[in-house]
């Protein structure tokens, strides 16, 4: 076998996409994602019905993974899979499977916390992506988190602020529902907002005390706005929906990045990176970069792939552990709630 190179075959499963990636060292050489179109009709993610997903699709994504990699099982230096946070039936099929394959292999188990895994994909070696120097802030923004950590590290991590309610991915897709939109209604937002003016309906900001964030209030006040415009004029929504959804964004944007500014300020820390789904939002993206051509920011935006779930990203992860030999042992449970540090 080859001593050089480390191969690690990354399992994700931690919410509505099955993915598993093969990296060698800090190269991806595989990344397959199957994401579950099943939670479409329901107007979210029925936790049942993913876990039920993930135990159809692992076996086909892995074997997908390797053969794209070009890659025997035999060759695999270790299984990294994702322990939490995340549904936790859907975390139990990532890590199962993980677990066996490990022990049929004979080759270490590696866990991953989900939330360091989105910081850490800033460091998968790609021509086009910057790697941000310790210590640097992210802003992780997803479907299920709103964070923002002090990473000093690749495994040294501190939480900074976080939300007390919605996660931002949630304003989004709730938003979203209000406006009648389907499930996931982020992008949809997004695409619309890109057509509209972000100032034709100001939304109220909350106030929250240090680096922590809410988005509940924005929610009720969306709702509250549109029953009473509906009320007067019936096609209201149809009528605006590239303003509203422009408004809307603007003022979820605002909302992180008044943060992430009092952030930089209060550790006088200036390289920002972004992960998590949110992070593929145009809005956010040009916030960035406003932010490094006005302000002198140093900021890091991942490429589209790295920015949704994926196991890629676990496998970088895993890979920062393998080199400290930080393995699992088979007693090991996944967890729904897993802090970051
Ligand atoms: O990280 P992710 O794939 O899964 C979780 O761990 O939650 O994030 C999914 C979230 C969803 O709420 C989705 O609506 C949101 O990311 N999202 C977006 C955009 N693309 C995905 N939100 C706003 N604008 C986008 N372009
Ligand atoms: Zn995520």
């Amino acid at each position: 076998m080859d001593k050089e190179n480390i191969y690690i075959l990354a399992i994700e499963s931690s919410c509505d996409d099955t993915s598993a990636a093969v990296l060698c060292n800090n190269r991806k050489l595989s990344n397959v994602v199957a994401s579950q179109k099943v939670h479409e009709d329901y107007g979210g993610i029925v936790p049942e019905l993913a876990s039920r997903a993930h135990q159809q699709n692992i076996v086909p994504v892995v074997h997908q993974a390797l053969s794209l990699a070009n890659i025997d099982k035999k060759e695999l230096s270790a299984i990294a899979f994702t322990r939490g946070p995340g549904l936790l039936g859907s975390l139990l099929v990532g890590t199962s499977f993980a677990k066996s394959l490990s022990l049929g292999l004979e080759i270490p188990l590696i866990e991953v916390n989900h939330m360091q895994a989105h910081i850490l994909a800033h460091f998968i070696k790609e021509e086009e992506m910057k790697i941000p120097e310790f210590p640097f802030l992210a802003l992780t923004i997803s479907g299920g988190h709103t964070q923002i950590v002090r990473v000093d590290d690749y495994l040294k991590m501190e939480v900074l602020g976080e939300t007390l309610d919605d996660a931002v991915g949630e304003a989004f897709d709730k938003s979203a529902k209000l406006l009648g939109l389907p499930y996931p209604g982020g992008p949809l937002v997004d695409a619309h907002a890109r057509k509209g003016n972000p100032r034709a309906f100001p939304f109220p900001k909350p106030r929250v005390e240090g680096l922590n964030f809410s988005f509940s209030g924005l929610k009720t006040s969306i709702l509250y706005f549109v029953q009473r415009e509906t009320a007067k004029n019936a096609d209201f929504i149809a009528d605006n929906i590239d303003d509203i959804c422009a408004s809307i964004q603007h003022t979820i944007i605002e909302i992180l990045m008044d943060k992430v500014r009092k952030a930089v300020e209060q550790t006088g820390i200036n390289r920002v990176a972004i992960g998590g789904g949110v992070s593929a939002n145009s809005g956010i993206r040009q916030a960035l970069k406003d932010a490094e051509n006005n302000q002198g920011w140093h900021t890091y935006i991942p490429k589209f792939e790295y920015c949704t779930d994926n196991a890629a990203m676990i496998g970088i992860a895993a890979y920062f552990k393998y080199l400290d030999a930080d393995y699992a042992d088979y007693g090991i449970s996944a967890q729904a709630r897993y802090e970051i540090g």
